[in-house]
């Protein structure tokens, strides 16, 4: 289950970022200065909004076979293809239960799913964070079966791409910025099992000077502006690695499908997707901060109000869907009886409110959801007379965040959290 972060987790990433723009940078791959520029290739493409994010792929890794973008079947009532993504429908969630199946769980991919062997993979970890210091090139490894070994655990958490709801700043806002432009699909829960990263890191031999670790996925490298960005990779701090972060083969009780990480993927509860990286094979821990693009140039709220460098972005914001399709019809004096489900990475979601055209009330909660990483909920509804109408949902979590009317805006769309208006018609 999710829980709220500790609040080191905002002011190590903005230390990092500190770090960063000091250029104290270490991070294979690009180095600060071919990330301004990229900087500047976003600027440009943000000004030209309705772009989409350019995706090339380059040559794949030794040994991995580029296969398809998505592997598994995209069933048009289940899962909305996005370019190399898929987002799960709402209406695929109705009459299910807390988590999403596995054939409509939604894909987040850079470039495509890979090819792995899983009697060949290896988790190679190394870095100056682990005694000796073993170098990429010798690392400590852990085979399937290794880690099958290890004591496992198992974890109810929230994925969910920073990007979810970006469409809304374009539809709702006027305010369009570039990227995937999902609706609302780009989220699900799922039982994950497998082993705990910090197990794994304490077995390499672990130091007390470790203070970050980057995962690295097995997919091709990811181009975008021109520039080989490399392989995908985010740093976490120490103390998140340490603490609920799953190394995990299975999903929903299944071995890991092939679009979501197989054979292993990092689980990162609460923080953005883009952390829990999927086809983990090498992994640095470093006794000095760790940098990718992922965690300077994207995944960083940038705009007016956000400090230079960038925002933090690592918590999931807050928002509510309805489980009905866009544009649903219903019957005029019917009773209908309205599903949703509300989610926030600050914590568990407290309340929630629905307004069907006639002001806020009260949703009732599924109590067995309490304090899960997402919160089913129920209203009655009547439509009163034909014609178009607007549902709206709000959520308050823990903390006392509640989804506001308007989402505040940021160049590359990221974290929306505004009410989303969505119609039906009744006749
Ligand atoms: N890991 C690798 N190796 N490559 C990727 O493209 N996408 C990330 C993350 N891990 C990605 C990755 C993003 S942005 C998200 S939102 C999640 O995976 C999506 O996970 P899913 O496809 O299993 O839903």
């Amino acid at each position: 289950m999710s829980r709220t972060p500790p609040p080191q987790e905002a002011g190590h990433d903005a230390r990092r970022s500190r770090q960063w723009l000091a250029g104290e940078a270490h991070g294979a791959g690009v180095d600060r200065d071919g990330l301004l520029e990229l900087g500047a290739a976003m600027a440009a493409l943000t000004a030209a909004a309705a772009e989409r994010e350019p995706v090339a792929v380059a040559a794949a890794p030794v040994g991995v076979d580029p296969g398809t973008p998505i592997r598994k079947p995209l069933r048009p009532d289940l899962l909305r293809p996005l370019d190399t993504n898929a987002e799960m429908r709402w209406t695929a969630l109705a009459g299910q239960g807390y988590v999403v199946p596995n054939d409509r769980f939604f894909v987040r991919n850079h470039t495509v799913t890979p090819r792995l062997d899983p009697d060949a993979w290896r988790l190679r970890l190394f870095g100056t964070g682990l005694r000796g210091a073993p170098a990429r090139d010798t690392p400590v490894e852990f085979g399937l079966d290794d880690l099958r070994r290890l004591p496992a655990e198992e974890s109810t958490a929230l994925l969910e791409c920073a990007g979810n709801g970006r469409r809304f700043y374009t539809d709702q806002q006027d305010e369009p910025a570039p990227g995937v432009a999902w609706d609302l699909g780009g989220v699900g829960v799922a039982r994950w099992r497998g082993v705990r990263l910090g197990t794994v890191l304490r077995l390499a031999g672990l130091t007390g000077d470790a203070v970050d670790v980057m995962p690295e996925g097995l997919d091709p490298d990811y181009v975008t502006g021109g520039r080989n960005l490399g392989r995908v990779r985010r740093p976490l701090p120490i103390a998140k690695a340490l603490d609920d972060v799953l190394l995990a083969y299975e999903m929903n009780g299944e071995p890991l499908p092939a679009d979501h990480g197989f054979p292993v993927r990092v689980v990162v509860p609460g923080w953005i997707g883009i952390s829990s990286i999927k086809w983990v094979g090498p992994m640095e821990v470093s006794a000095t901060p760790l940098f990718s693009p992922w965690n300077t140039q994207f995944y960083r709220m940038f705009g007016p109000g956000q400090p230079a460098g960038g925002g933090t972005l690592a918590v999931q914001s807050i928002k509510s869907a309805f489980e009905l399709a866009w544009d649903a019809r219903v019957t005029v004096g019917e009773e209908v009886l309205l599903r949703g489900r509300s989610w926030s990475g600050a914590g568990p979601i407290d309340r929630v409110e629905v307004d069907t055209g006639d002001g806020w009330r009260p949703a009732d909660l599924v109590a067995a959801d309490r304090g899960g990483p997402w919160q089913r909920w129920t209203v009655r509804w009547r439509p009163p007379a034909p014609g178009r109408w607007v549902l709206r949902a709000r959520a308050t979590d823990v903390t006392g965040a509640v989804q506001p009317d308007r989402a505040a805006p940021n160049d590359l769309g990221y974290l929306f959290d505004g009410v989303v208006r969505h119609p039906v018609t009744a006749g």
